[in-house]
């Protein structure tokens, strides 16, 4: 197969639970992941944790553990949450990993010996007890913002990455490559604060901890956090190491998907890196928004942190997935409300999609002892429209999933379910069940076989977003989920003679009630 897919999620800090802000991202990856896979590609996710830093070491040090044992804790945690959200990764990388740690060395003597790593001096206020530099204007009131105590002035000895040498390859780079950072808003926003001014080199190590990659010249130093963490992109594939047979394989990724904040290291040194050790850059970076709830980011302080377990428990992994999926919009930060998460669940999965499997299936077990027929003889004009809306929206979700749109491929998704449903209020089964006349009985077979066609269609098309979901369609309607490959959407005659549906389907998602569940949502926040 020569359509390879190399998609990445950030690697996550393991300093505490995930929230839904961080499973998003997951579950976005995953889902252009599956995506690629339905359409033929050969489609690798990597995904992992961003394991070293003093701010690892300082959590550690608080749950009274040495770092190692702390991270080793939050990587099967890491893990475990990943499984229980039916996530499809590849592969799962660790920074503490000493195939990560060796190449990340031979990457950094690469830049030593090409005369790219400078030594020089680290300038900024200094919190002792916090053993931590900040700048200026990180200061609160000229004190520690973290501690809120005495900072002085410092300098370390410290080693620099010179990127101004590289500042105007990188601006012809984006000269000829004007999307490479996706929303343009994003792109404009590290020009406008990073590019534009100039670049500043980049501090690359430090020595005021050991929680990290030693320089192979000088061990007293670590490497900062973000040099070790870019590199995963690459190592975890096998570059510079004794097997990079993943690496000439899906080397460059397709995209890289990250959250807004860190776009910067994506869009400047990430690439500059790359440049310097004369690898092809990564095709993409999408640079998503932020969950975020009415009074502003999720914060345990605050108490308005909402847990993926949570809603995974009482909603259901499907349900939390698709309400992920659908309400995080592609450019903007959008708000998690207890409310908007029970009218989806409830307009959505219950009334849209649950209860068109449902009476699909009733209606099929009444008229026609649950075997769907086929060998149509009479078409009306209502199947016609019904086709023919569907095939054009099955355009219209490639195209946003082609460009990473997800929530409104799901829109499009949900207008054929919709179409659907308004199928059966055209056609009537009801009435042409109960007419004597053999055309009637025709169009009644032919409204009950497109029924069936359009949720096999609909099954395919939710393979994506909502694995089990599909599944689960396809069960009741007793069809094979084999050789179910997306081209299948487009097809309109796939149901074979004789296929007998589920003689009582349970429902996909049972109607919740509003104000019992906001409460318990809301609830669920304060713990
Ligand atoms: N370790 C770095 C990434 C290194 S990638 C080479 C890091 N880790 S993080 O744990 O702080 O954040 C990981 C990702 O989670 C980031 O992309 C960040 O944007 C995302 N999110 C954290 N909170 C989020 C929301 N509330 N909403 C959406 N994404 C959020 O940064």
């Amino acid at each position: 197969m020569d359509k390879k897919f190399y998609i990445t999620t950030p690697i996550y800090y393991p300093s505490g639970k995930f929230h839904i802000g961080t499973a998003y991202c997951e579950v976005l990856v995953d889902s252009i992941k599956r995506y690629k896979e339905a359409r033929g590609y050969d489609a690798f996710m990597l995904t992992g944790l961003d394991e070293h830093g003093q701010k690892i070491q300082t959590v550690a040090q608080k749950n009274g553990l040495a770092p190692q044992e702390h991270v080793d804790n939050m990587a099967d945690a890491a893990k475990k949450l990943w499984e229980l959200m039916d996530i499809k990764y590849d592969k799962f990388i660790r920074t503490t990993d000493d195939y990560h740690c060796k190449a990340v060395q031979k990457i950094v003597q690469t830049f030593l010996d090409q005369g790219d790593i400078y030594k020089g001096k680290y300038e900024g206020w200094y919190c002792m007890p916090c053993e931590n530099y900040f700048t200026e204007t990180q200061l609160v009131d000229g004190k520690c913002p973290d501690c809120g105590r005495e900072v002085i002035k410092m300098s370390e000895d410290a080693y620099f990455f010179n990127m101004k040498k590289y500042e105007p390859w990188l601006k012809e780079f984006y000269a000829q490559n004007p999307n490479f950072i996706v929303p343009e808003s994003r792109k404009n926003e590290i020009f406008k604060n990073f590019i534009e001014p100039g670049l500043e080199d980049l501090c690359i190590s430090r020595n005021t901890f050991d929680w990290g990659i030693p320089m192979p010249n000088d061990p007293e130093h670590v490497l900062y956090v973000w040099l070790d963490a870019l590199t995963n992109y690459i190592t975890a594939l096998g570059y510079a190491s004794d097997d990079d047979t993943l690496f000439k394989k899906y080397w460059p990724a397709d995209l890289h998907v990250v959250g807004k904040e860190i776009t910067r290291f994506h869009g400047i040194y990430w690439p500059i890196f790359l440049h310097a050790l004369g690898l092809e850059l990564p095709k993409q970076i999408y640079a998503h928004s932020w969950v975020v709830m009415k009074d502003g980011k999720m914060s345990k302080s605050v108490g308005n942190v909402i847990y993926p377990e949570m809603l995974i428990e009482r909603y259901g992994v499907e349900a939390t997935k698709y309400y992920l999926l659908r309400f995080m919009s592609f450019a903007q930060d959008s708000i998690f409300t207890p409310e908007d998460f029970v009218d989806r669940f409830n307009y959505d999965l219950a009334n849209d999609l649950g209860n068109l499997l449902n009476r699909t299936i009733g209606m099929m077990n009444k008229y026609f002892k649950g075997i769907i027929p086929t060998n149509i003889s009479a078409r009306t004009d209502f199947d016609d429209s019904l086709e023919e809306f569907t095939k054009n929206q099955i355009t219209k979700i490639e195209e946003n999933m082609d460009t990473y749109h997800v929530s409104n491929a799901l829109v499009e998704l949900w207008a054929i379910i919709a179409r659907t449903n308004k199928y059966i209020d055209e056609t009537e089964p009801w009435k042409l069940s109960k007419s004597e006349l053999e055309e009637d009985n025709e169009k009644l077979k032919s409204a009950m076989f497109h029924l069936a066609e359009s949720l096999r269609k609909i099954a395919i098309l939710l393979t994506p977003f909502m694995p089990g979901t599909s599944a689960e369609i396809l069960k009741q309607l007793n069809i094979s989920s084999e050789n179910m490959n997306w081209d299948l959407a487009y097809s309109d005659n796939e149901i074979k003679e004789n296929t007998k549906v589920i003689e009582k389907g349970e429902p996909l998602f049972v109607r919740l009630d509003k104000d019992e569940e906001m409460e318990y949502i809301k609830s669920s926040m304060k713990k």
